[in-house]
């Protein structure tokens, strides 16, 4: 067997997207935290794309900026359309990349977020069967709106495409729309697109249509429509409704993934699992939890109402109880957190510990089995094992200048509403009484305790 052909991606993203009415450029905003052309280019290389071509224009620099971060940039070649004349002009843009390489180029829409790797590796493989030069992809839609028509003929063979803009009203009738992903052997495609680009733009927008060179190969060749079967695939993003409608579809996606996977979704509709999270099996997630970027958790965990993570591990049989707010956060087995708590970058919890309610944690590290329970700030500090840590206790780690760190011992007992002037030791197994401000070192075992003493005058109340 022949080696299947090389297929290289051009992605047309440099119009601005104007009817989202927005300052940021329209395949920037995100789908689920990827900016939409994330989610192209990414099925473009599941699909098994060589190499990946965006098409910039618009804010280019931030385009470029945020793609050069992805692990793929090494496979991305950009090109650049200086002026919006057209799809057939922005194809036309990359044309230094017709040459060699590549035998087909596919070519994706930056705004057409939803067409994910697999639906797009069984386009290719129907397209490179049809043996077709032009493959593109279709769908019947109840509503065709402004998408452009397919005409074909009486045997069903597609003829052309007919802009919405250009058709007659009888065209405009027709169902069968061009979802804007084709397929196309990159020689035919220089050869078509040079004829486009050399004749004038004789339409009702002035541009020009990439979707002219479906009529050049049904002239010489043939063209192969491939019909999707879930025509959400393809839907374009052109308004926030459009926005909202692609979240919605990529987001029961992943949480039906996840539900195959082994996790209970109490309300899948509202549950928000972005694409790049880790989750094991017997995770129960309740409505309104937001999972974000490179979070993962592990199993029997249960994260309930209003939690937001990003980026932290969450380790197995954790219970993280409503609306707490996570950011690179390490919580281990075992361990209960909030409600309403917040673990900030560098919060490290260890096995079996209890951070409760309206307690913030920042870079300090709580060894297995250390509590917190209550209205607390603990930053720059080490806890030690089983330590205890009463209501109100805050670590002063901040002089106006530096920070400075609180080290706890294990089984150390922190008297409620207690200030810890870091740096501060408070040595294994010491008692800090309620109320004190702790600027001195306390022993192992001994009692610091630092207040003003309390004096009852007593008749005070009968005085006149
Ligand atoms: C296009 C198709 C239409 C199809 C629809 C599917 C043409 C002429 N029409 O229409 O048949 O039904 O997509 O969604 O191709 N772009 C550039 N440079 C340009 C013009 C556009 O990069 O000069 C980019 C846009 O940023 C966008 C994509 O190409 O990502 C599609 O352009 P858009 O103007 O949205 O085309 P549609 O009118 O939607
Ligand atoms: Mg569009």
């Amino acid at each position: 067997m022949s080696p299947p052909p090389s297929i290289q991606a051009v992605i047309l993203a440099a119009g601005l997207g104007t009817r989202m009415r927005s300052k940021t450029i329209k395949v920037l905003h995100p789908i689920l935290g990827t900016p939409m052309i994330g989610h192209v280019v990414q099925s473009a290389l599941d699909a098994g794309c060589q190499r990946v071509i965006p098409v910039l224009g618009h804010q280019r620099q931030r385009v470029q900026r945020w793609l050069d971060a992805r692990p793929y940039a090494d496979r991305l070649h950009y090109a650049f359309q200086d002026e919006q004349k057209g799809t057939a002009h922005a194809v036309w843009s990359a044309r230094e990349f017709f040459e060699g390489q590549a035998e087909y180029t596919a070519i994706l829409c930056g705004d057409v977020p939803n067409m994910d790797g697999p639906s797009l590796r069984n386009f290719f493989a129907a397209a490179l069967d049809s043996a077709s030069p032009v493959s593109l992809v279709t769908a019947v839609l109840d509503d065709p709106s402004r998408y452009g028509r397919i005409v074909r003929s009486r045997d069903g063979d597609v003829r052309a495409i007919v802009e919405y803009a250009d058709a007659t009203q009888e065209q405009r009738r027709i169902d069968e729309i061009n979802a804007g992903i084709y397929l196309v052997r990159t020689s035919f495609l220089a050869d078509a697109l040079s004829t486009i680009m050399n004749r004038p733009a004789d339409n009702a927008q002035n541009e020009f249509y990439l979707t002219d060179l479906v009529e050049l190969g049904a002239r010489d060749g043939g063209v192969f429509g491939w019909a999707v079967d879930d025509p959400a695939l393809i839907q374009g993003v052109n308004t926030r409704a459009d926005l909202a409608n692609a979240t919605a579809f990529a987001r029961h996606r992943i949480n039906h993934r996840w539900m195959l996977e082994g996790v209970t979704f109490l309300d899948p509709a509202n549950t928000f699992v972005e694409l790049g999270v880790e989750l094991a099996n017997d995770v129960t997630l309740y409505p309104g939890v937001h999972l974000e970027g490179a979070t993962r958790v592990g199993s029997g965990t249960i994260i309930e109402t209003g939690c937001v993570v990003r980026d932290s591990h969450l380790g197995e049989d954790v219970h993280l109880k409503a609306n707490s707010y996570l950011s690179e956060a390490h919580v281990d087995d075992g361990s209960a957190i909030g409600p309403c708590a917040h673990l900030r970058p560098g919060a490290d919890i260890g096995k079996h510990c209890k951070v409760g309610n309206f307690v913030e944690v920042k870079k300090a590290r709580l060894d297995d089995g250390a509590k917190a329970g209550h209205l607390s700030y603990l930053g720059d500090a080490h806890i030690g094992k089983q330590a205890n840590i009463g209501a109100g206790t805050i670590t002063c780690n901040y002089d106006g200048e530096q920070k400075s760190k609180t080290e706890i011992g294990e089984g150390a007992f922190i008297g409620s509403n207690t200030a810890l002037v870091a740096p501060v030791r408070i040595e294994q197994g010491a008692y800090v009484g309620a109320g004190s401000v702790i600027t001195d070192d306390v022993p192992p075992r001994s009692l610091g305790i630092a207040r003003g003493r309390q004096r009852n005058i007593e008749g005070w109340a009968d005085k006149d």
